[in-house]
């Protein structure tokens, strides 16, 4: 492929230091250790302080990206989360401010689990279409706060975080380069993860109660694995790359045995699935650059290595996209 891409110049991440271990929830809900583990694979995840909001965490990763990008210029930010600091106004003015870049286009973007790659897809269409020269894609969330404490079918899945990448203009055949886009999205299954109440449908009747996140989990399993399948062969195909030419999955973080089905059905072997949802659980938006960073981190993740991303979440949503891993140093 030649011609114009938006490349990835840098990347970040930060994570809340307060760490919940299993242990830590077992005794505080009716769960274990080895439920989590065996039905999961998380061990633990990190979670926000009060006080502490997705501002916060997103100004942490976006500085680490702006820093591992190494002078490249950003004019807009782009913040997929779904807990934003307040309903209104949206987060990413703020986030770009404390970055000392005021006066920048600023938006937040909710895709839930897939707004990070919804999100790239943004940023990589204004960089492509001439409209930005660099932008700041951010994929933040503290979904713990959306959490009923109580609830030990969604407590011991979320973690709270934020990753970073810096895009730039460059040419499709660098490393680095964004590939072809998949995106989709399935509104008639939107109550299989919902929180019912704080938007316009429940303010508008005044309705009270409703406020936690909660979840179907069984059939949003195998939602996860189908479209997360699905969506990768689409984007593969548009790529012009076959299975055995993938050198790392870079699948949504929701669950170990969800990471295990999708490289099944790609037929791609479990030791090519980057997994670090063992210890930072599910964190929605920030889930892929999290992956993504850590695998750098590991050495699983090597310049010229070829990637395939796929994300799925709440709405329903879904994307994938395709690079070739950038020599950058995640910071
Ligand atoms: O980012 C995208 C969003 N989310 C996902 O991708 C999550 C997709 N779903 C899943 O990962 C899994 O469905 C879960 C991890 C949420 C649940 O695993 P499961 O194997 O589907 O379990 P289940 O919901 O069918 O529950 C099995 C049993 C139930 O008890 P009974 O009805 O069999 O007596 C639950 O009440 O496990 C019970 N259970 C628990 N037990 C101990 C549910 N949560 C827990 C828990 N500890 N934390």
């Amino acid at each position: 492929m030649t011609g114009t891409a938006a490349v990835i110049a840098g990347i970040g991440t930060w994570l809340p230091p307060r760490v919940v271990d299993n242990a830590e929830l077992s005794r505080r809900l009716d769960t274990s250790d080895e439920w989590i583990r065996s039905r999961t694979g998380i061990r633990q995840r990190h979670v926000v302080e009060p006080g502490m909001s997705t501002a916060d965490l997103a100004v942490e990763a976006g500085a680490r990206a702006l820093k591992s990008a190494d002078g490249c210029g950003v004019d807009t930010v782009v913040l997929a989360t779904t807990t934003p600091d307040h309903p209104c106004p949206s987060t990413a003015p703020e986030v770009a401010n404390r970055l000392g870049l005021a006066g920048v286009a600023a938006f937040d973007l909710n895709g839930v689990c897939a707004g990070f790659i919804y999100a790239l897809a943004a940023g990589a269409g204004l960089v492509v279409a001439g409209v930005a020269e660099g932008v700041l894609v951010i994929g933040a969330d503290t979904f713990s706060t959306l959490l009923d404490p109580t609830d030990r079918s969604t407590v011991p899945i979320f973690g709270d975080g934020a990753g970073a990448v810096v895009l730039r203009r460059g040419l499709a055949t660098e490393l680095g380069a964004l590939g072809p886009f998949d995106l989709g999205s399935h509104g008639g299954l939107a109550g299989l993860l919902m929180v019912p109440a704080g938007g316009s449908r429940q303010r508008s009747t005044g309705e009270p109660a409703g406020y936690y996140f909660r979840m179907v989990g069984k059939p949003v399993f195998r939602q996860a694995v189908e479209r997360m399948a699905a969506s990768a062969r689409v984007a593969l195909g548009r790529a012009g790359w076959t299975v055995p030419e993938v050198d790392r999955l870079v699948a949504h973080q929701a669950n170990a045995r969800i990471l295990r089905a999708v490289g099944d059905e790609l037929d791609i072997p479990p030791d090519r699935v980057v997994r670090n949802v063992d210890l930072v659980g599910n964190t929605v938006a920030a889930s892929i650059p999290l992956a993504m960073a850590d695998a750098a981190r590991d050495g699983l993740l090597r310049p010229g290595d070829r990637v395939l991303a796929c994300s799925f979440g709440g709405g329903l949503t879904w994307g994938s996209t395709t690079l070739r891993w950038p020599d950058l140093e995640p910071v």
